[in-house]
């Protein structure tokens, strides 16, 4: 079947953080795409808010001066970008106080029976002031919904607030937690593989795999982002959310439907399955990094601590971790996870290692068998490989070989292949839940990883230093290599 436009119900969609980066890297070049799809339906609006004044026509040059740096030159249409830019408005509110507020009340009043959706695109530390002017000045109407980015706290505790402060204002259903690691295709199509095949679900347990590997490498370091990310580190901007999201998807029982509710039971279910890591294993079964300088593919670059430009800092820009899952489909199966800036390069997959065959009937001539893997590559080259052994083709007896059924999107298919926040913004619209996180699975998530972020803090587990452009710490290789396998760096 070819890919399918299901245009979306009109709607006012409300940026608050609407000139931040996010919206201009990201939520605009999203939302542009899906209008040129055709996806949208008239009347719809998207309402860029702030602090500082500005007028709709500066908000509009913002947005195609966004759209000309974040879109592909192909993908720049000017007569679909002018098109773009005539449904925006942009309105000047500030959280902490009433300035702005009716403003923005009686813009909306004009498009109450739209779908209505407020994207806090802002630091969690306004979310609650933010809600509580909605809830104030009556902007909630049957169809309205709201969007927190993370980071959803720092640990349990602040998550919890946090949700507590959305939760006074708006119902459970109403709150989409965006996690995008959800939106990319090859994520969905996870699900695809497991669910929509016969061939995979009977051997994905521990009788048939042996572990199973999650790295999303990334090969930028921090980005103007130290602000934030020296207060975060790895372990609280990857792994609490986009990694152990993806874990969640690895290892869920078959949900009964697509419902949302269905999939995020499931999911939840394996974040509190995960075994503790605490004081007693952590050094163990964790390891921190930090990148020294080095060089990355565009030359030599700073160290983080040069970066973050003087001062001491523990933070952790690299993490792997050696989780399990206490239950009967994976007990004593490992998943090995890693993360970390400025490694050697960009790249983010899953690899499913399958048990090697039990006994061989070949020769020693015919070479060594290897186990089969499931490598689902998100990110470059979206695609699965599926690792097989054959037999060499051609003369010279049995020689066997190790090849993989090679899907990779771009060579499979035409379609383009969408930003994970295409997806996304418009399942706001849809009010379709699936792909985002629900409260009680955020908080599982932080229930898992507080007591590690608490035992590296105890133990004084300090980061171990890697050149940037490499793999990491040798300890992260050392992590999986005492249990006799190595990490999957190949094609
Ligand atoms: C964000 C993190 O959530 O994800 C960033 O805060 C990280 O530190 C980014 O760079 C990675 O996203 P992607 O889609 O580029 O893999």
């Amino acid at each position: 079947m070819s890919s399918q436009i299901i245009p979306v119900e009109p709607f006012d969609y409300v940026v608050f953080g609407g000139t931040g980066d996010l919206a201009e890297r990201k939520l605009l070049p999203a939302l542009y795409h899906r209008q040129r799809a055709g996806q949208f339906t008239e009347p719809s609006r998207i309402i860029g808010a702030s602090r500082s004044p500005m007028t709709d026509a500066a908000y509009r040059k913002f947005a195609t001066e966004a759209l000309k740096q974040f879109l592909s030159p192909n993908d720049f249409d000017k007569a679909e970008v002018e098109k773009f830019c005539a449904r925006l408005h942009y309105v000047a509110v500030d959280a902490t106080s009433e300035k702005g507020w009716d403003k923005l009340s009686s813009l909306l009043e004009e498009g109450k029976d739209r779908v209505r959706a407020f994207y806090l695109a802002v630091s969690p530390s306004i979310f609650g002031q933010i809600s509580e002017h909605i809830r104030d000045h009556k902007l909630i109407t049957d169809q309205t919904r709201i969007v927190v980015e993370k980071p959803i706290g720092r640990d349990l505790e602040s998550a919890r607030s946090l949700n507590d402060t959305i939760g006074k204002v708006f119902k459970e259903e109403q709150i989409f937690r965006i996690d995008h690691y959800l939106g990319k295709e090859t994520v969905q199509n996870l699900m695809a593989l497991r669910f929509a095949n016969a061939l995979y679900e009977p051997l994905w347990n521990f009788a048939h795999i042996d572990h199973v590997q999650i790295t999303v490498a990334e090969s930028v370091g921090l980005e103007s982002r130290a602000g934030y990310y020296d207060k975060a580190g790895a372990m609280r901007d990857m792994v609490q959310n986009h990694i152990l999201q993806l874990l969640c998807l690895v290892a869920m029982e078959p949900p009964t439907s697509m419902d949302p509710e269905a999939v995020r039971d499931e999911k939840l279910k394996v974040l509190r399955g995960l075994k503790p890591i605490n004081e007693n294993n952590v050094e163990k079964l964790t390891v921190r990094g930090q990148y020294k300088a080095g060089a990355s593919s565009n030359g030599p670059v700073k160290g983080y601590l040069e970066e973050l430009e003087g001062g001491e800092s523990n933070t952790e820009t690299f993490v792997a971790v050696k989780a399990e899952i206490g239950s009967w489909r994976w007990a004593g199966v490992p998943f090995y996870i890693r993360t970390g800036k400025r490694l050697s390069t960009r790249m983010s997959e899953i690899v499913v290692s399958f048990k090697p065959i039990p006994h061989s009937i070949f020769d020693e001539t015919a070479g060594r068998i290897s186990a089969n893997q499931l490598v689902i590559r998100l990110q470059p080259d979206e695609g699965v490989k599926q690792w097989l052994m054959i037999k060499d083709p051609g003369p010279g007896g049995m020689r066997l070989k190790h090849v993989s059924l090679d899907m990779t999107f771009e060579h499979s298919f035409e379609a383009r292949h969408p930003d994970a926040y295409e997806r996304l913004l418009l399942d706001v619209i849809r009010n379709n839940q699936t792909l985002f996180m629900r409260r009680d699975e955020v908080e599982a998530a932080w229930h898992w990883v507080d007591p590690i972020l608490k035992a590296w803090e105890e133990t004084g587990q300090s980061a171990q230093s890697y050149t940037a452009g490499t793999w990491g710490p040798s300890q992260a290789i050392a992590l999986i290599e005492r249990d006799g396998r190595t990490w999957h760096e190949g094609d």
